[in-house]
């Protein structure tokens, strides 16, 4: 038995990287789960691979009748919604000299506002569960530790850390079974992370400038941030919310 049967997720970016493998770990726990994506080809592919007790809609995150169908839609699939794990996110490089408003928005649009749409839609079908249950907010380590080549991204993901502390007070205060944490991952090996290395002239040095961020020297893989969300996800942090979970080897802390 795991320790999430009879639990409903539904996570965000799950196409691939972190969420999907985020979707695997929490399958492979016992949980049903929906991926949602904006990219209906690799959804399809992604759902193919996690087989039963796994479905798939499409998602624009940034749309509130988006997220209203997705919620609807794992309802009507699974019967509940008790897990929300908000994965969907961009990243790409601009300092404060130059920032282009059409960046800025699209890092609002999908880094802040949509966890916001998100956690509002889940909420109604969270609270007629009757169960405990969780909402996990992937940030960054660069939440943690701005970045000056990437103001969008550190401050976006900010806002989005505010308001993921601001829902957990919400909920715990008036006694709502709800908890909402953020994990910050450091540089990790997924589709997001290869564009970046395909920014760089040579891919080794690349790599390696990435990897020296990080104290223990390497890249991190989308199944040890994975694990860190199902902590979060599972009845295993039951007293843990409000809290910021860094999945960087130590990145968020070096000299
Ligand atoms: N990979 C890293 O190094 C890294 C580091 C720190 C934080 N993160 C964060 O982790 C999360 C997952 O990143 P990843 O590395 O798996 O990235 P990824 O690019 O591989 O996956 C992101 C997914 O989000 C989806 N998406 C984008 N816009 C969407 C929208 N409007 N509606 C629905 N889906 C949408 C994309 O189609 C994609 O499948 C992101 O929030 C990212 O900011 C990643």
């Amino acid at each position: 038995m795991g320790m999430l049967d009879g639990h409903v997720a539904l996570l965000t970016g799950a196409a691939g990287g972190i969420g999907l493998a985020a979707a695997r770990a929490l399958h492979a726990d016992g949980a049903r789960v929906m991926l949602a994506d904006i990219d209906e080809a690799r959804l399809a592919e992604a759902a193919a691979s996690i087989g039963e007790g796994c479905a798939a809609t499409r998602l624009d995150a940034t749309s509130r009748a988006s997220w209203q169908g997705a919620v609807e839609t794992t309802l009507a699939r699974f019967g509940g919604l008790t897990i929300l794990v908000n994965s969907a996110g961009i990243s790409e490089p601009a300092d404060i000299e130059t920032l282009g408003d059409d960046a800025w928005d699209r890092h609002l649009a999908i880094n802040l506002s949509a966890v916001i749409y998100g956690m509002q839609a889940a909420t109604p079908a969270m609270k007629a569960s009757g169960k405990p249950c969780a909402i996990v907010n992937i940030a960054s380590m660069l939440s943690m530790r701005p970045g000056a080549p990437f103001i969008a991204y550190c401050a976006s993901k900010s806002g989005m850390v505010a308001a993921s502390k601001s829902a957990a007070l919400h909920f715990a205060s008036n006694r709502i079974p709800i908890r909402v944490n953020t994990v910050h991952p450091g540089a990790i090996r997924t589709p997001m992370y290869e564009r970046y290395i395909a920014m760089g002239e040579d891919r080794e040095a690349t790599e390696a400038a990435f990897a020296a961020t990080h104290p223990m020297g390497r890249i991190g893989e989308p199944e040890e941030v994975a694990q860190a969300i199902l902590f979060l996800a599972s009845p295993r942090s039951s007293f843990t919310t409000g809290a910021e979970l860094p999945v960087d080897g130590a990145g968020h802390i070096r000299d």
